[in-house]
């Protein structure tokens, strides 16, 4: 049942709080440990799924670099390109919430051929993409009614995060400071449905009437980036493009004139002052500026409408964006008369390629 909230989208998304809290007890340090040795010893990692799951796996393709190791994301269906690629000394992170996806099985299935070690994260324990794979990572969040993918991608982004913690501190950095962020996430997550809810509110209204949105990024923030333009897609039909921000100039700018939403994400820290010469950049054009940002932080008075979330380290920090990404999908939707949990053309699981 909705428990008491009029969608199971919002319901799903208020669970956020409690289903982290489950993924960080779920977590077995030992299995980490030995996911993270192959991470650091492969060749290449692939870190591959689809939708949602694919920008889950993104956020660790972009940390990944920092630590000197290949990263390649794959979108399930694109497997093929990199069939070459795959060897038996690479390790492919493979992300599904159902763990169902027809696509992502048969790129699992095509590593395992050419003795890729593929390591499931996913939320359903039996699934056929756990028993295919070498080893499964579990990600705890919950039954997820609503098409819309939520709880289930932040457990997954910080599942992945924890693995890049993990890794970290097989290479001998201290990373005191990341367990401490792991282990509040919760609690902020649960701070920052409470203090943003009405300003996504807010913003949905003004957005019921656009035709389109930029949702912008730079670095680690981009999959943020992209999986809020997905969710205001999906269930609130409204056209919403993400790009890195560093691109504008290259093109999608010519779109912009007086009024055009462009919604920031401040969730990375090494690329934030860029980030605001991007925001610059549109209010030059007349954009509706508006961004997610650090709470007390100079950003939000350089755009028109800021919502302010928790301060977060890099690794974690995509899960407390995209919360209220997530809200103005929701509120959008609902303001334009539709029902988040069945959008239209979408199943939850699609079994077919
Ligand atoms: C979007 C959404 C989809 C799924 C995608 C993969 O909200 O839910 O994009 O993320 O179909 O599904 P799984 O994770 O089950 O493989």
């Amino acid at each position: 049942t909705k428990g008491g909230y009029p969608h199971f989208m919002l319901k799903e998304i208020y669970e956020q709080p409690e289903s982290l809290a489950f993924t960080v007890a779920g977590l077995e340090p030992a299995q980490l440990e030995a996911v993270a040795n192959a991470v650091l010893s492969a060749r290449n990692v692939y870190l591959v799924g689809a939708g949602t799951s694919y920008h889950a796996g993104l956020t660790l393709a972009y940390l990944l670099p920092r630590l000197r190791i290949t990263a390649i994301p794959i979108i399930s269906s694109e497997y093929a390109i990199y069939e070459n690629l795959f060897d038996r000394d690479d390790v492919a992170i493979v992300v599904s919430q159902s763990g169902e996806t027809i696509d992502t099985i048969k790129a699992a299935r095509a590593m395992r051929e050419k003795g890729v070690r593929v390591v499931a994260v996913t939320n359903v324990v039996g699934s056929t993409l756990s028993r295919e794979s070498d080893a499964t990572i579990y990600t705890r969040a919950g039954p997820e009614i609503g098409v819309a993918a939520t709880k289930t991608f932040t457990t997954q982004v910080l599942t992945l995060g924890a693995l890049y913690v993990t890794a970290l501190s097989l290479l001998g950095y201290d990373v005191s400071q990341h367990v401490d962020e792991m282990k509040k996430v919760p609690d902020l997550a649960r701070k920052t449905i409470e203090n943003t809810a009405g300003t996504a509110k807010d913003l949905a209204r003004r957005l019921r009437n656009r035709p389109s949105a930029y949702y912008l990024g730079r670095g680690a923030a981009l999959p943020v980036a992209m999986e809020g333009a997905l969710k205001l897609k999906e269930v609130a039909y409204i056209h919403a493009e993400a790009y890195s921000a560093g691109e504008s100039k290259h093109g999608p700018i010519a779109l912009v004139e007086p009024g055009f939403p462009t919604l920031f994400v401040f969730s990375d820290p090494q690329t934030r002052e860029k980030t605001l010469s991007n925001v610059a950049e549109m209010k030059a054009r007349g954009a509706l500026t508006i961004g997610t940002v650090p709470a007390k932080s100079d950003y939000a008075k350089k755009l028109d409408v800021a919502i302010e979330v928790p301060e977060m380290g890099d690794v974690f920090a995509p899960i407390i964006h995209v919360i209220p990404l997530q809200m103005l999908a929701y509120f959008a939707a609902v303001e334009r008369g539709y029902d988040p949990d069945k959008p239209r053309n979408l199943a939850k699981t699609v079994t077919v390629e």
